[in-house]
């Protein structure tokens, strides 16, 4: 097991070359070991320069918000907030390819991140969130420890190397990860 690096949390406007370095850098070292991040394997370098610049153009239309955890060398954690376009609905933001590095897995990262979610779900006015994850993965259990709950189960919702795997759709109210939070010390 590898010492973990100091980090700091930092939410990202734009991806500069150093900082897309990073992002594919975690991103092929999760996919190393994780097919439940939109791949089934590592991608090749052109497909991380088509994610690069579309997170690039969400970011400076503020679709979307990065969140990552910088040593200043490497990312041991990156993840998006993507908040709902529609006026009746901007009160929900989804979570997207969360990943921790797996050399630090474990050892609370992800707990860490919560005080900077609900920051930043407060500044956009989201109540809630939501993610989907593959079923039967460690993920989908450790959300649940985290407080998630589930609201549905879609059948077939990823497809990996010939095998279909069912989605785990779930949600936690900011309000709740704030209390979650605070009894952890967290916050
Ligand atoms: C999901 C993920 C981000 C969690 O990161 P992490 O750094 O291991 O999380 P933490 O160390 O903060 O652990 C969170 C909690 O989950 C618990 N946990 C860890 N593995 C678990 C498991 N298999 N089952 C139940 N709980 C588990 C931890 O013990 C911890 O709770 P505790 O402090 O009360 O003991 C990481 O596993 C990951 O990157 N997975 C691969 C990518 C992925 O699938 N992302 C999700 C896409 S939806």
């Amino acid at each position: 097991m590898s010492t973990e690096a100091p980090y700091q949390f930092r939410w990202l406007d734009r991806l500069v070359p150093e900082h897309a370095e990073r992002y594919l850098g975690l991103y092929l070292r999760v996919l190393e070991r994780d097919s439940t991040v939109g791949f089934p394997g590592p991608f090749e370098p052109a497909v991380g320069q088509k994610i690069v610049a579309d997170l690039n153009r969400d970011l400076s239309e503020k679709r979307c918000h990065l969140l990552v955890a910088d040593t200043g060398s490497s990312f041991l954690f990156q993840g998006t907030l993507i908040q709902s376009g529609s006026p009746n609905n901007r009160h929900m933001a989804g979570v997207f390819r969360a990943m921790v590095d797996p050399e630090v897995r474990g050892h609370g990262v992800m707990w860490r991140t919560l005080p900077a979610f609900i920051s930043k779900c407060r500044e956009l006015g989201v109540e809630l969130v939501y993610l989907d994850v593959r079923a039967g993965s460690p993920a989908e259990q450790i959300w649940k420890h985290m407080g998630f709950k589930v609201f549905g189960v879609l059948p077939g919702y990823s497809r990996v190397d010939g095998q279909l795997f069912d989605g785990i759709y779930m949600y936690l109210s900011v309000a709740e990860a704030f209390e979650i939070a605070r009894k952890r010390n967290l916050l």
